[in-house]
């Protein structure tokens, strides 16, 4: 199997639960403490080996563009200016990585955003991350997108992270039931989108991380769109489980949070907060102090 250097990015969605911060700002965009979202994910993405990014945006994505593009002049005022040390912060992609940008063209779900990458993608095996999925950096984990490369490598095979979710969020997700919850990877048996808790196969959630084989973009293109007329990856990923050993769930390293939801923006922000040497005892004072 050829080495998986290309990751998808949908971003096109509304970010309905975040207004008004969204209504000009996207949703991965929001920065914990100094970064936005969405420069975590890419950076989780580098770190795993991907040299080409593909963003699947909507016209008022525009941001995430610009937060990627390198602006050379305002690079060199900083370097006339003596503010070099800005360029740290300012870089925020490596030069030798690949940006795509790919209008989705219609909000038809996460399915239709994926399968816009298709001519990009190729034939390959690929990987796709959701920015609102945010997986706390840790130097001394593999981080969950690695995690799955290796695995898929392995496999050979399309793996995915999920991880238990309580009981009132399993319809926020899609659910899994695997063959034996032994190993950190195992066989996936059936996936449902947002089931209710009495079609859940299981609590094992979806998280926004995937590595995925070509032949899903086949499947897409023959899925039926949901009642909410939204074109579902997990569709198309239970269609994929008709051939034997050929979708795995890998359970996550690492803590992650919802990022989609005002909670777990929150506990993230605290979490990193806390990890921050600059701000970490100052924000652990203050937190007892309220
Ligand atoms: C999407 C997927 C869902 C998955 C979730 C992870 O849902 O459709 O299967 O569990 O991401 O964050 P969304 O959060 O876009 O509604």
């Amino acid at each position: 199997m050829k080495k998986i250097t290309k990751a998808v990015f949908p971003v096109g969605g509304m970010g309905t639960r975040f207004l008004p911060a969204t209504k000009s700002i996207p949703k991965e965009m929001l920065p914990i403490i100094d970064k936005p979202l969405i420069q975590y994910a890419v950076e989780e993405a580098i770190e795993a080996g991907i040299t080409t990014l593909i963003f699947i945006t909507s016209a008022s994505k525009q941001a995430i563009s610009d937060h990627f593009d390198p602006k050379p002049l305002l690079r060199k005022k900083f370097v006339v200016e003596g503010k070099s040390h800005l360029l740290d912060k300012f870089d925020t992609l490596p030069k030798e990585i690949t940006r795509v940008f790919i209008p989705q063209g219609e909000p038809l779900g996460l399915g239709h955003a994926v399968l816009q990458a298709k001519e990009i993608v190729g034939d390959e095996y690929f990987s796709v991350i959701l920015a609102d999925d945010f997986i706390k950096p840790q130097a001394d984990v593999i981080n969950a997108t690695k995690q799955l490369i290796d695995a898929s490598l392995q496999y050979d095979a399309s793996v995915i992270s999920v991880e238990e979710v309580p009981e009132d969020r399993i319809s926020q997700y899609g659910i899994v039931d695997v063959n034996s919850a032994q190993a950190d990877i195992n066989c996936i048996k059936t996936i449902v989108e947002k089931p209710s808790i009495e079609e859940a196969p299981s609590n094992l959630g979806v998280i926004g991380r995937y590595v995925l084989s070509p032949e899903v973009f086949e499947l897409l293109e023959n899925t039926q769109s949901d009642k909410g007329g939204e074109i579902q990856l997990t569709d198309a990923l239970a269609q994929l489980l008709n051939k034997p050993d050929s979708l795995y769930a890998a359970t996550l390293n690492g803590k992650r949070y919802d990022c989609g939801h005002k909670l777990g923006y929150v506990q993230a922000t605290i979490d990193s907060a806390l990890n921050d040497p600059e701000i970490s005892v100052d924000v652990s004072e203050f937190i007892k102090g309220l």
